[in-house]
């Protein structure tokens, strides 16, 4: 696996005999990889000639100080799992190099942003939508390839790409979840051992009949703080806390 930094050498990689032609995916990551980034890999190296990975624990996307210190970091681990996995490239980059004009030019959505997680976490879509563009430029994939577990990021990207007449494909990829029915996150490494025992419980609550409402005291009644439970694109969207630790998950609606 060749480890690339600078957006030049890569770029310099794109363009030889090596890559021109080929067919390329891309999994763009924050790191503290789990079995859910290593499906996405597996998804795209199956669809493509050749896979790169990105690992940017991306600061703009992180509304609050101490969320973004505290973001696990896994750096080590994460090469070994990527070369395991068979990965061609990393890409490595630099913060000065991806906002060397200081986040003063951004990509803002004014709608479904504003919903949900956005309503809790001003600004995070900001962040999100445009580091992704930066780095959708900067690679240049056929595909690239998002989880479901942040499906409301993947229905923004997947807008922004469209409206931008981006080249690059978003492709979703299912939720992968634990034996206990948690969706895989880089946040479960925050939980302690407590917490661990009762966040299977999110999944399991949001995935019952019950209303919206009930599920949200349902989730209370459980010790989680809940921020919302929502529906949309006939799925139903919550977000809950365990202590400091903010957990997501969606699932289908069943009729
Ligand atoms: O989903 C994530 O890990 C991040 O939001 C992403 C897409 C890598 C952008 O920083």
């Amino acid at each position: 696996m060749r480890i690339i930094r600078k957006v030049k050498d890569w770029r310099k990689l794109r363009s030889s005999s090596l890559l021109k032609n080929k067919k390329l995916g891309f999994v763009p990551t924050m790191g503290a990889l789990h079995a859910g980034h290593l499906s996405l890999i597996k998804k795209s190296k199956k669809e493509n000639q050749k896979t790169i990975v990105s690992i940017f624990v991306n600061p703009t996307q992180f509304n609050d100080k101490k969320d973004l210190k505290n973001y696990p970091r896994t750096l080590n681990d994460d090469i070994k799992k990527l070369r395991e996995e068979g990965t061609d490239f990393l890409f490595l980059p630099d913060t000065n190099e991806i906002y060397a004009e200081e986040f003063t030019y951004k990509v803002s959505e004014s709608h479904i942003s504003r919903l949900m997680c956005g309503a809790f976490r001003p600004g995070h879509f900001d962040g999100a939508l445009t580091v992704v563009m930066k780095l959708l430029n900067i690679i240049d994939a056929d595909s690239a390839y998002f989880g479901e577990k942040d499906y409301q990021q993947y229905m923004l990207i997947k807008g922004m790409a469209k409206a931008f007449f981006l080249k690059t494909k978003i492709i979703p990829s299912k939720t992968i979840r634990e034996k206990d029915g948690l969706a895989m996150s880089s946040r479960n490494l925050l939980l302690n051992p407590r917490q661990r025992l009762l966040a299977p419980k999110l999944h399991k609550i949001l995935n019952s009949r019950k209303s919206p409402e009930q599920i949200k005291e349902s989730l209370n009644s459980a010790r989680f703080e809940t921020e919302y439970v929502k529906e949309a694109w006939q799925r139903r969207f919550a977000s809950a806390k365990l202590g400091k630790v903010r957990l997501i998950d969606n699932v289908k609606i069943k009729r």
